[in-house]
């Protein structure tokens, strides 16, 4: 009996020295742009978070949880505030909602699936995630991003065409995209792209032009742009979405804001331009491509 309530006992303490770095919340906390978090909510979001987001988020949000390890794309580390696909321009504070879309839709191709939450439940785990990085979120004067507005897309389904023929242009003459992914034109159609838009033939071209170029991000690591063709794009399936994401950039990456770089109908065109080249994912098409552009 007392050997038993000994060891009850010493559970006890044991549980509550694991427990010691549990920090409940006692107060509320006003976040940027004014989001208003109770307490409640962020005691809330913290349980949710430890059950379901802590594995490879890690206990402080540092991105090192256990299930981390071995992970090709490595989880968001929650403790420097910079988030890659938010919808606002790389490097702004991302809105509620723009979380909400990605524990909605999840991001493809990677370990961050999508989350079957209710939005009370998102709210909460949002919340608490801000708590990781107090000196990015905390405060009135906090700003949020400016949200990008989704303009009307000038070409629409009618002209899907023109935008994929204008796209092809923006994307290997105007804004040069090759220069981190790749060209997907072979080096006669580049040339002629470039003396059509900028009245220069090309005779001098980049032999790693069909290369797919590793760049650095602000957490170290390093990142691979996709090959549209082959690679998943996270956080995009429609042309919407794709518009959104080169106005916005990938924060953090060295995937740039295209916003007030190319002209918006240009976004637009390379917005479609990019779709197209997804849709040609385990098509024939896509082989066919290919072996154009290698003669
Ligand atoms: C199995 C591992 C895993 C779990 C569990 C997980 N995530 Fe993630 N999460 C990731 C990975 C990997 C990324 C990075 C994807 C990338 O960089 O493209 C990520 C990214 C994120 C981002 C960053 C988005 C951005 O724009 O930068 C947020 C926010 C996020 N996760 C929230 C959550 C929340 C909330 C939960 C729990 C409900 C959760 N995650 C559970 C793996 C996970
Ligand atoms: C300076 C290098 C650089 C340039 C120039 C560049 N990108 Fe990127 N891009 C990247 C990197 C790096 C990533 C991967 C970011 C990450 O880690 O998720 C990326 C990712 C993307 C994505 C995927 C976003 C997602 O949701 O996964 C799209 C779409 C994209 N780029 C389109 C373009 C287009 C179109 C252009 C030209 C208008 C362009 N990029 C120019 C570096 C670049």
């Amino acid at each position: 009996m007392r050997k038993a309530f000994k060891l009850l006992i010493g559970f006890s303490v044991l549980a509550s020295l694991v427990g010691c770095g549990e920090k409940h919340f006692l107060e509320d906390k006003v976040f940027a742009g004014g989001v208003y978090a109770p307490k409640a909510a962020l005691n809330k979001g913290k349980s949710i978070y430890t059950e379901y987001c802590m594995a490879c988020h890690g206990v402080n949000g540092d991105g090192h949880g256990v299930a981390a390890k071995g992970l090709q794309v490595p989880p968001r580390d929650f403790t420097k505030g910079v988030f890659k696909f938010g919808q606002v321009p790389t490097g702004e504070l991302p809105h509620d909602g723009d979380f909400y879309k990605i524990l909605k839709e999840g991001l493809h191709g990677t370990a961050m699936l999508p989350w079957d939450l209710t939005h009370d439940q998102m709210f909460a785990v949002v919340q608490y995630i801000k708590t990781f990085a107090p000196a990015v979120w905390e405060g009135k004067d906090k700003k949020l991003g400016t949200a990008i507005v989704v303009t009307k897309d000038p070409y629409g389904p009618a002209h899907e065409s023109s935008a994929i023929q204008r796209g092809k242009e923006v994307y290997h003459a105007v804004a040069n995209c090759q220069s981190c992914h790749r060209a997907y034109v072979g080096h006669k159609e580049f040339s002629d792209i470039n003396l059509k838009v900028n009245g220069e033939k090309v005779t001098d071209f980049d032999p790693d032009m069909y290369k797919i170029k590793m760049q650095e991000t602000e957490w170290g690591f390093k990142s691979m742009p996709p090959e549209f063709t082959w690679d998943f794009v996270r956080s995009a399936t429609t042309v919407q979405d794709l518009y959104i994401r080169l106005n916005a950039g990938v924060g953090g990456t060295a995937m740039p804001s295209w916003k007030d770089t190319i002209s918006d109908e240009d976004v637009w065109a390379v917005a479609h331009y990019v779709k197209y080249l997804m849709d040609l994912k385990n098509t024939p098409a896509r082989k066919a491509l290919m072996d154009s552009i290698s003669k």
